[in-house]
């Protein structure tokens, strides 16, 4: 079966995308596997400047999935346009950087300078990392501020599609679905991190030096799948599930629910090679179920 998905403007060879942070910025796994054979590589978040990220520690291992403050360390935009972007295959597979800034006035100036780069696909938007003390999730839980940082995004991104990023930290995501879908948004990708915390009972103190951080991995796909459930059914635009996926049942579930692609991030910790290898898993397992199309499958969960 042909598993090539489109994604707004967007066509992929297959559904399956790297989650922003956790592939760094994709030539780290070139040993593991064959970029070009992704859906899309998408990056670790960008921000204007360098960022050092929070203090260490900042991964704490949970029983079923993993805590980190990383705090959105990275080269910041100029250096990974100069060192990185001309290495990525991204004449055969889509290249989608992930942006966050502090202020509004940030995610514009981003989106400004990716717009010139004829290397980058997309943008993705994190208006919902809870790991920084400013910006990321307070854009991501009120519908107005989601929607003007969508507006102002979509402004200064010309012809390149907008992806908003949203936060499972809210009570009713469907409202800021809708929020950033009214402002423009060409597609949603959901879930962030949920935040969480971890604490020693010998030193009596929290594991992350940040005190908090956000959880990820097989704990919180049921989550993740429950809103990206609830966000198909309120939205027409594309939309990006991801949030503990590890195989290609997974991978299946989430288009089910109504997904057009879906992400892998912490499935890459314990197996660098993990979304490599789904690839060809999801085509059998799409073949097993006697798919002809995505057509046939893609949102249809009965009642
Ligand atoms: C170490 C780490 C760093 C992350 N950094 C980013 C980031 O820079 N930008 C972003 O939008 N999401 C970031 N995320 C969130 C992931 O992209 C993803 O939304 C989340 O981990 C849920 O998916 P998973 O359970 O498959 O990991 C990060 C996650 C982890 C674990």
């Amino acid at each position: 079966m042909d598993i090539s998905v489109k994604l707004g403007m967007l066509k992929l060879k297959n559904p399956i995308m790297t989650a922003s942070g956790t592939f760094g910025y994709g030539l780290e796994f070139k040993p593991y596997g064959r970029l070009e054979d992704l859906g899309a590589v998408v990056v670790k978040g960008l921000s204007l400047e360098p960022r050092q990220g929070n203090p260490m520690p900042r991964i704490v291992e949970t029983p079923c999935g993993m805590l980190n403050a990383i705090g959105l360390q990275n080269i910041g935009v100029e250096a990974f346009l100069k060192e990185k972007l001309g290495l990525l295959p991204w004449k055969t597979t889509p290249v989608i950087v992930n942006l966050y800034g502090q202020t509004r006035e940030d995610f514009a100036r981003l989106a400004d300078i990716l717009s010139r780069e004829q290397g980058v696909a997309a943008l993705e938007v994190n208006i919902s990392c809870p790991n920084v003390r400013e910006g990321g999730i307070q854009f991501g839980q009120d519908p107005v501020q989601a929607a003007r940082v969508t507006e102002v995004v979509k402004k200064s991104a010309g012809s390149k599609p907008v992806i908003i990023k949203l936060s499972p930290n809210v009570s009713d995501v469907t409202v800021i679905a809708r929020a950033v879908e009214s402002a423009g948004a060409d597609a949603i990708s959901l879930i962030n991190t949920l935040g969480g915390m971890a604490v020693d009972i010998y030193t009596r103190k929290p594991c992350l030096a940040n005190k908090f951080g956000g959880l990820s991995g097989p704990a919180i796909k049921p989550v993740a799948l429950k809103m990206v459930h609830e966000v198909c059914k309120k939205v027409s635009l594309p939309v990006i599930g991801l949030g503990g996926i590890s195989s290609a049942r997974d991978v299946l579930e989430f288009i089910l629910v109504g997904a057009s692609a879906v992400q892998v991030g912490t499935a890459t910790f314990t197996r660098p090679d993990r979304v490599f290898s789904l690839v060809s898993e999801v085509e059998k397992l799409a073949m097993e179920l006697g798919l002809d199309s995505w057509n046939d499958f893609q949102g249809t969960l009965k009642n």
